[in-house]
């Protein structure tokens, strides 16, 4: 029965004594109804309104993978919440910027002060847009973690990102990461010392075959095409004390590199090392998609010539570009009269070759090496002359071997430095020397590396410096990274080619170039580690 109506018919059927009474038994009740209908309303509104409950303050990991909507400030930040706050944060300063000049903002974790009364809980004011860009972001932001690895700063990711945070914004948000996981990660990095630690027997190595890889390994280095019959020294991966070398996974390193171009420079080692990088990311399978692009860096055969200064290839599926330019002293080389065929070479110390300041801008990753030609015989032999600030070298010290060496290193590790500014993106690193290992003589008088024996010597590298103080003592102080192989190096003397050859010619042996599969992919291990 309808109590309005009931009232109404009461009402009408007059002011009885009993009547009177249930008629104010009824208000009563009628008020009572209507008190706790107001309390409990009054209470849902101040819910809204008030502080935020506990739990609804630790986003949960669904939260970040972009599950429900919610619009708490995580007050208690772990290092999931805070990639959570930065993105909030982010959308804060979007709303607060309409009342505000970017100036004014404080640090977006604390609730703002003295601020208009929106940012007192200005997630409020976030549009259902922003709220799908709150949800969304992060999982973004994973991602690019994911590509990226650390070679993104944080900051120009956000930029990048639709987040809406506006660029000048971004500086505060990296502020934020400054904590974050990838960042920590990165100063581990810093403080691993990739060079220390020791080998060890691992069935998961070789990386490829050496009878494959005919595609990017020359027939010279690949050890199993010779009458070598020993091939223990495949079979050993480096393991560095207190940090991590990850399991090289080629298609995962290219998507880490995608868009990127990887670029060697220098002698012969670093053409190992190049293409031991092929073999690996190949895993020496035959890839025909692969795109021959020498042409985009200038490298090309000359007539005449017996192979190009170097070659460049590129991985279609992720856009990678992996190139090697052949410059034995890391120094500009400048023909003195071109038109005389055996004309003689200026070798400028203190002048980056020509290559590498042209084509600089476009690399990601640059691995730098020189060593094994700066011997007066090989100067001699190319006809390099030295000079120095574009004059021919008069000074009788600097003429001397290792001064003039000395002075190349130290000028190309400066000037790299001073250009790092300009593309932060660019990770630089020179790599110590490749040591050789000739017993009884030198390369040319008979010497031998005949030892078959694998680590004989010992296994370890316990020392903290490195062992080539001139590349170390180059890079100290500078944003150019150490690719310190030379300690670990020493120890695989049976790792060369040694008396062997493809055409199983005896003679001189080479205890200078490794048996490829072998010790520069350990160096590729390393160095993809530290990207
Ligand atoms: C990072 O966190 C540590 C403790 O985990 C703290 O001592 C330090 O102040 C924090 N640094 C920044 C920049 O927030
Ligand atoms: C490949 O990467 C380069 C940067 O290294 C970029 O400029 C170019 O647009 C990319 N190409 C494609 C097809 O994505
Ligand atoms: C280069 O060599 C040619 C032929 O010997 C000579 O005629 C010319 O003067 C030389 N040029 C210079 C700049 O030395
Ligand atoms: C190498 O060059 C640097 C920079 O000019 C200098 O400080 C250092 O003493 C030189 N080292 C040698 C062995 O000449």
């Amino acid at each position: 029965m309808n109590l309005i109506s009931s009232l109404g018919e009461r009402m009408k059927g007059g002011f009885h004594g009993l009547r009177a009474k249930q008629i104010l038994l009824t208000l009563l009740i009628f008020a009572s109804v209507l008190l706790l209908i107001w309390a409990w309303d009054r209470n849902a509104f101040l819910t809204s309104f008030l502080p935020l409950q506990i739990q609804l303050l630790r986003p949960s990991p669904d939260i970040l993978l972009g599950a429900p909507v919610v619009t708490s400030i995580p007050f208690e930040p772990d290092v999931n919440a805070k990639k959570y706050l930065s993105t909030v944060a982010s959308n804060r300063k979007v709303v607060s910027e309409q009342k505000e000049k970017p100036s004014d903002v404080v640090m977006p974790t604390v609730p703002s002060e003295g601020t208009t009364p929106k940012t007192e809980n200005p997630d409020k004011t976030i549009s259902s847009n922003d709220r799908k860009k709150v949800i969304g972001s992060p999982e973004k932001e994973m991602l690019h973690e994911e590509n990226l690895g650390s070679e993104t700063k944080p900051g120009i990711e956000k930029k990048v990102s639709d987040t809406g945070a506006t660029s000048a914004f971004a500086p505060l948000v990296s502020e934020k990461k400054e904590n974050d996981s990838s960042i920590m990660a990165a100063e581990k990095k810093k403080a691993c010392n990739y060079a220390k630690g020791k080998w060890i027997e691992d069935s998961r190595r070789p990386l490829y075959s050496g009878f494959g890889c005919k595609q990017w390994l020359s027939e010279m280095w690949a050890c199993r095409l010779t009458q070598r019959t020993d091939f223990s020294y495949e079979t050993f991966r480096w393991v560095p004390h207190g940090c991590q070398i990850p399991d090289f996974d080629g298609s995962s390193f290219l998507r880490r590199m995608q868009d990127k171009t990887i670029a060697f420079i220098g002698d012969s080692l670093g053409r190992q090392q190049f293409q031991s990088l092929m073999c690996m990311v190949t895993g020496g399978v035959e890839r025909p998609d692969v795109l021959d692009v020498g042409r985009e860096y200038g490298l090309v055969k000359a007539r005449g010539a017996i192979r190009p200064d170097g070659w460049a290839y590129r991985f279609p599926s992720t856009n990678t570009t992996i190139l090697y330019y052949w410059s034995a002293s890391l120094c500009d080389l400048e023909p003195i009269n071109i038109t005389i065929p055996t004309t003689d070479w200026a070798m400028h110390l203190d002048r980056p070759p020509a290559f590498l300041r042209r084509y600089l801008h476009m690399f990601d990753v640059l691995v730098l090496n020189t060593g094994h030609h700066w011997n007066r015989g090989k100067i001699n032999a190319n006809r390099w002359v030295m000079y120095v600030g574009g004059i021919r070298n008069t000074d009788r010290r600097l003429a001397e071997i290792t001064k003039a060496k000395n002075l190349t290193v130290y000028s190309i590790v400066k000037w790299l430095d001073s250009e790092l500014p300009k593309y932060p993106k660019l990770k630089a690193f020179f790599r110590t020397i490749s040591p050789r290992h000739f017993f009884n003589g030198d390369w040319n008088t008979g010497g031998s590396c005949d030892n078959t024996t694998p680590l004989a010597g010992g296994k370890e590298v316990t020392r903290d410096d490195s062992s080539d103080p001139l590349a170390s003592g180059a890079v100290k102080g500078t944003k150019v990274k150490l690719l310190d192989i030379t300690a670990i190096s020493q120890l695989r003397d049976e790792a060369h080619m040694s008396r062997y050859s493809i055409r199983g010619t005896p003679g001189t042996q080479d205890c200078l170039h490794w048996c490829l599969p072998g010790v520069p992919d350990t160096w590729n291990e390393i160095l993809a580690a530290q990207l």
